[in-house]
């Protein structure tokens, strides 16, 4: 621990210039006071963040949004922003959609995405953004558990929704749909085509929900974890002071509006802080990321370890063959951050790589790298100001410096989420060490200060920074006809810093083939998604199970690095 790397703070000037002094004096009341929402007590988000820009500031012209893949080039002003989403509002009302009501949103990044997503808030609405990769059976969990009465999709996906099974899910919104609709379809396009773009807004309480993003937990069916307005204080705090936003500047996050970071730091934190954003569509290559942030002169870049380490695996060479001297720094969120990414990109770049550490339950980042900070390389940060963090261990008592154990966060921050869908248990289990919030994840702070990331203290899985639970793979599995039992583990990988690995039993009259291996993953490509599908499998006679029947993960794991089992007193014989 003593010989940690350590780099010296940017230069130039920032948001926040001294950290210590920043947090003592750090008030969220005073936060509140940026917002118009301090004089009239009512709130909504999608104002504070586009139409506030248009109506108080002067900034209609603005670019709010550019967005471009490999065909197309576009890009939004602010005021554009205001009257597309004003319009899917209308679009909303007409079908009587309104405050409370459940929309999901299923469909690749697009200018589209981003003007439903508005328009759900501005109707007081709960928007349910969706990763374009999940297949029927994951839908159908998240629209037919939250109760979803509508869905923007495309034409491409639709197909993946099982209407029939999904009773309440009464108007499927389909873009590009060229007037080619089946029951219950409505035609995004025409509609949007028809509505006004003046657009009167529900101006709701601070506590009114906002979104809902389902997560993965090592046990049990996906969480519904629900989000509020009241989150805005901390996505512009930590807009302001984690990515050091100013007005003017060009951010880009290449996280998708799927996961909490698309939806937070891919638009609402850089507009509330007044700058534009870029969205990039598809998929690209690493010559497409450098050209990106090369053609729009990108100041601030937000993406995540795995993505670093693939654009690292292409070389030296390719990264200087682009001019990307526009950089300040650039922020990774999702995995652990190599300190060899660090390195390099200081070597190739001479910019500095900001690690971020946050959850989809936090709701904006929480422990993390300031540009007027010393980095320590393989440290996540301190927190951030105006919130507490701590290393408790398992009865909650706070534990001193450099001792390992829960990383835990003082409840109370504004982005802290408001509820489990339908289950306060599972709410109530994070929060069982009043005070403190329990993460799940595991870390210890140095006698600085800094915290460290140790693991995950459940079985859930880290692959390419998207979160799997163990427990939805190993349902899926068993499913298909050959498998009797299995069990699921994250093994360690260089590039993904985790892959899926399945350890599985087979029925009688089976045999383990290379086709049967391709078609027991197609069927959990098929049934979850694709980034759920185990990479390896490794069959056994029987797998090691508790006398309660659960399947001990952590022997499975222990098998597989080579490690001792440990205590295996609950082992049934
Ligand atoms: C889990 C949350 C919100 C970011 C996207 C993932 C892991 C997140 C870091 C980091 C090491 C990290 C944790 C956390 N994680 N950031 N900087 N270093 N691990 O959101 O799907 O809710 O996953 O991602 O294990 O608990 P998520």
């Amino acid at each position: 621990m003593e010989n940690v790397e350590v780099l010296a703070p940017s230069p130039g000037k920032h948001n926040m210039e001294n950290y210590e002094e920043t947090c003592k004096n750090f008030k969220w009341e005073d936060v509140e006071k940026v917002f118009s929402w301090s004089t009239t007590g009512k709130v909504n988000l999608a104002y504070e963040a586009v139409d506030r820009m248009v109506d108080e500031k002067g900034k209609g012209d603005m670019v709010a949004l550019y967005y471009c893949d490999s065909k197309i080039e576009e890009k939004y002003t602010f005021a554009d922003m205001k009257a597309y989403s004003n319009k899917f509002a209308n679009v909303l009302r007409k079908y009587g959609i309104g405050k409370g009501d459940r929309v999901f949103i299923f469909m690749p990044r697009s200018p589209k995405l981003y003007f439903s997503f508005l328009g759900i808030v501005k109707v007081g609405a709960i928007a349910g953004p969706l990763f374009e990769a999940f297949m029927e059976a994951a839908l159908k969990d998240r629209l037919s558990d939250s109760e979803a009465v509508a869905i923007v999709t495309t034409p491409e996906l639709k197909g993946r929704i099982l209407k029939d099974e999904l009773p309440n899910l009464k108007h499927i919104f389909v873009v590009g749909a060229n007037g080619d609709l089946g029951e219950r379809e409505i035609d995004w396009d025409a509609e949007m085509a028809q509505a006004s773009d003046e657009a009167e807004l529900e101006w709701v309480d601070r506590e009114t929900p906002l979104f809902l993003l389902y997560t993965s937990g090592s046990t049990g069916k996906p969480k519904g974890i629900i989000h509020v307005h009241n989150d805005m204080l901390g996505y512009y705090t930590t807009g302001k002071y984690v990515g050091d936003l100013q007005e003017g500047d060009m951010y880009w996050c290449t996280a998708d509006p799927g996961w909490v970071t698309g939806v937070v730091y891919g638009m609402l934190a850089p507009w509330l802080n007044g700058c534009s954003t870029i969205l990039r569509g598809g998929r690209f290559n690493a010559d497409e990321w450098y050209q990106t942030l090369e053609k729009y002169k990108v100041t601030v870049w937000y993406s995540a370890p795995t993505a670093f380490r693939l654009l690292m695996a292409e070389g030296e060479e390719k990264i200087k063959q682009y001019d990307l001297s526009s950089l300040r720094h650039i922020m990774s969120v999702g995995e652990p951050l190599n300190p060899e990414v660090i390195r390099w990109f200081m070597k190739t770049l001479n910019v500095r790589v900001h690690d971020t550490w946050f959850m989809t339950e936090t709701g904006m980042q929480m422990i993390c790298n300031y540009p007027c900070m010393e980095i320590k390389l393989g440290s996540m940060g301190k927190p951030v100001p105006g919130v507490e963090a701590a290393i408790v261990d398992d009865d909650g008592n706070v534990l001193p410096p450099l001792q390992m154990g829960n990383l835990a966060i003082k409840k109370g921050w504004p982005a802290q989420m408001r509820a489990v869908w339908k289950n306060p248990e599972k709410f109530n289990e994070y929060f069982k060490h009043d005070p403190w919030y329990i993460s799940g994840d595991s870390a210890y702070m140095d006698e600085d200060g800094y915290f460290f990331f140790q693991g995950r203290v459940d079985d859930v899985i880290n692959t390419a920074g998207e979160r799997v639970g163990p427990f939805e793979v190993e349902s899926k599995l068993i499913e298909h006809p050959a498998i009797a039992e299995a069990g699921v583990i994250g093994k360690p990988d260089p590039v993904r810093g985790e892959i899926i690995k399945a350890f599985i039993a087979l029925n009688e009259g089976y045999e383990w083939t290379e086709e049967l291996a391709k078609e027991v993953r197609d069927f959990v490509k098929k049934g979850l998604a694709a980034h759920a599908a185990p990479r390896e499998f490794e069959v056994k006679d029987k797998l090691p199970k508790t006398r309660s029947g659960k399947i001990m993960r952590r022997v499975l794991k222990a098998w597989e690095l080579g490690l001792p089992v440990g205590d295996l007193s609950t082992m049934e014989d």
